[in-house]
Parts: C-alpha cells; structure tokens; sequence
C-alpha cells in the first residue's frame, strides 16, 4: 500500500474532530489550567486533537490511546504518544492524574452494527452506553489518589444514568459544560471519588 493510500485509510477510518472533541478540550483544559496534570491520559483518542491541545495548553505530558490501530497511527504523527489499547486494560494502576473519554455514545439498534471503525467511534450499543459502564468500571484504577475523569456525554446516552452508574463506582459528577444541538445536548462531565 502506498503513503497516500494510507492516509486515506487514515481519514476516512478515524473520527476527526467534531463538536464533541472541542468541547471536550475547552472544558477539560479549563478546568486543568489552574493545577496541571503531570501524566493525562485520553481514552479512545481519535485523531490525537484533544491529546495534543491537553498536552500544548496545560503542559501535561499525555497519552493517547485507542481500540483502532489507524488513530494510533493519526495520533503519533501528530507527536503525541499513542497505545493500541481496550479501555484501561494495559495501564499501570493509580498513575494519571487525569483521564478524558469522548465515549461513543450513539445508541444504535443491533440490526444497523456496521463492521468497521466508524461505528467503533460512534456506536454506544443499544442503550448508548455499552462502552461507558465498563469504562467507568475500570477508570477508577489507573486514577491517581486526587484524579479526575473528564466525559463527554450526550443527551442521548442519558447524562442521568451515566451519573448514576458513576456514582456506582465511588464517583460523584459535576458537569462542567453543555451545549445543545438540533437533535442532542453534549455534556461534560467531571467525576472526582
Ligand atoms: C467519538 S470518537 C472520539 C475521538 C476523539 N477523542 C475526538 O474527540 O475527536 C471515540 C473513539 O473511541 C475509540 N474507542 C471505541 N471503543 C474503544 C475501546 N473499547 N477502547 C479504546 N478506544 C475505543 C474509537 O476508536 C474512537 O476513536
């Protein structure tokens, strides 16, 4: 294959930039500005946009990682480190001080699953949330002792229940900010134990 049909793969297999990813880093880079994160770490990392902008404005050193080998790719050519990862599954416990998830959230009916990277990104299952509960069930271990969980939800996914199962975990939320659309309401949430 050659360089340009990789970066085909590239562009039309990773999810770029949208709404949901600004939001996320104008929210999270905020809220960091005042006490910096040594180590952050971006779950489902994408492009690697979020990771870098953390990284640039709060000077953070921050790890993307991510499920789709082409976004892993996408992120360390921007220079920042990537790790082909499910969820926490690799890390080492208690060492970010700070963890970012723009889930996918989209509920889709099982009938509609495609087979390929996008719907990774987008598709949160039936309820919206099937990528969000086990994240949640394992964030709380790679968080060091003072850390914070920022995630992006949507109305869609149900804000409330996504509270509720964080609070499951040991986890009381704020949201930090929302912004609506047509059809959704994004919020970021902000989790601390
Ligand atoms: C909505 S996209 C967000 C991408 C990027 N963070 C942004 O905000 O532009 C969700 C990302 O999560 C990744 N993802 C989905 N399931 C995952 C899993 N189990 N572990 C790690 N990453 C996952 C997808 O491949 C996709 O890159």
């Amino acid at each position: 294959m050659t360089d340009l049909a990789d970066r085909r793969d590239a562009e039309t297999e990773v999810y770029q930039p949208a709404e949901d990813s600004h939001l996320l880093a104008d929210a999270a880079i905020a809220d960091l500005q005042a006490h910096p994160p040594s180590l952050a770490l971006e779950v489902g990392t994408g492009s690697g946009y979020v990771a870098q902008r953390v990284a640039d404005e709060t000077g953070a050193r921050v790890l993307g990682s991510d499920l789709n080998p082409h976004a892993c790719a996408q992120t360390r050519e921007r220079g920042v480190e990537a790790v082909r990862a499910d969820l926490l599954e690799p890390f080492r416990s208690g060492v970010f001080e700070a963890v970012l998830f723009n889930a996918p959230y989209l509920p889709t009916d099982p009938d509609d699953e495609r087979d390929d990277w996008m719907e990774v990104a987008l598709s949160g299952g039936e309820d919206g949330r099937e990528v969000i509960e086990p994240f949640l069930g394992s964030v709380g271990r790679v968080l060091a002792p003072e850390g914070a969980v920022y995630l992006l939800v949507s109305s869609l996914t149900g804000v409330d229940e996504v509270v509720e199962l964080a609070a499951a975990e040991g986890f009381s939320a704020v949201a930090l900010r929302d912004e609506s659309f047509p059809f959704e309401t994004l919020t970021v949430l902000k989790l601390v134990r």
